[in-house]
């Protein structure tokens, strides 16, 4: 992967209210800890639910691990986010596929799949959607969510700590 410097990251997946969010609720908190500022945002390839807030599934199970993310309200992916974000990951293939379509040429680099980071979960691609099914699936989008956000931090800090020296 390429060592440039990461100073923003859009997490994305289908309605941007259930897995997008959670991603976005989860890296904020996980890269403030580690002291990186960064600019964090989630969007939806599809409109469905702009404006909308999380998921109330979505809240709930990552209220019970300690994360808060009711001022995120959904929106769809704009041509000007591939332009501004350092990295764009997707939550799923379809997703990841969705967003290659539209996006520039240019910057094409910059669009991968959440999981490339997960270190626990190494053999999965993609983080399933909750949407229609249980609470059980919540937590396990958590848990991904968890792992990859970890790995994503290790990654931009060594890729800042690479353009520094
Ligand atoms: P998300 O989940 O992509 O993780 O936000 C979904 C939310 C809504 C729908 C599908 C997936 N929907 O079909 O409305």
């Amino acid at each position: 992967m390429s060592q440039d410097s990461i100073n923003s990251v859009l997490f994305v997946c289908l309605g941007n209210i259930c897995r997008s969010p959670s991603a976005h609720g989860v890296f904020r908190d996980q890269a403030k800890q580690a002291g990186l500022e960064l600019k964090i945002d989630s969007a939806g390839t599809a409109a469905y639910h702009k404006g909308v807030s999380p998921d109330p599934r979505s809240q709930k199970a990552a209220a019970n691990r300690g994360y808060q993310f009711a001022d995120l309200k959904a929106r769809k992916v704009t041509e000007q986010d591939f332009v501004e974000f350092d990295l764009i990951l997707a939550m799923d293939l379809e997703n990841h596929a969705d967003l290659l379509a539209v996006c520039p040429n240019e910057y094409q680099h910059k669009v991968k799949l959440m999981l490339e980071f997960a270190e626990q979960h190494k053999d999965m691609e993609e983080v399933p959607d909750p949407y229609y099914g249980g609470a059980a699936g919540f937590e396990y989008v958590l848990d991904l969510i968890e792992d990859a956000s970890q790995g994503l931090l290790k990654h931009i800090t060594k890729a800042q700590q690479s353009t520094k020296n």
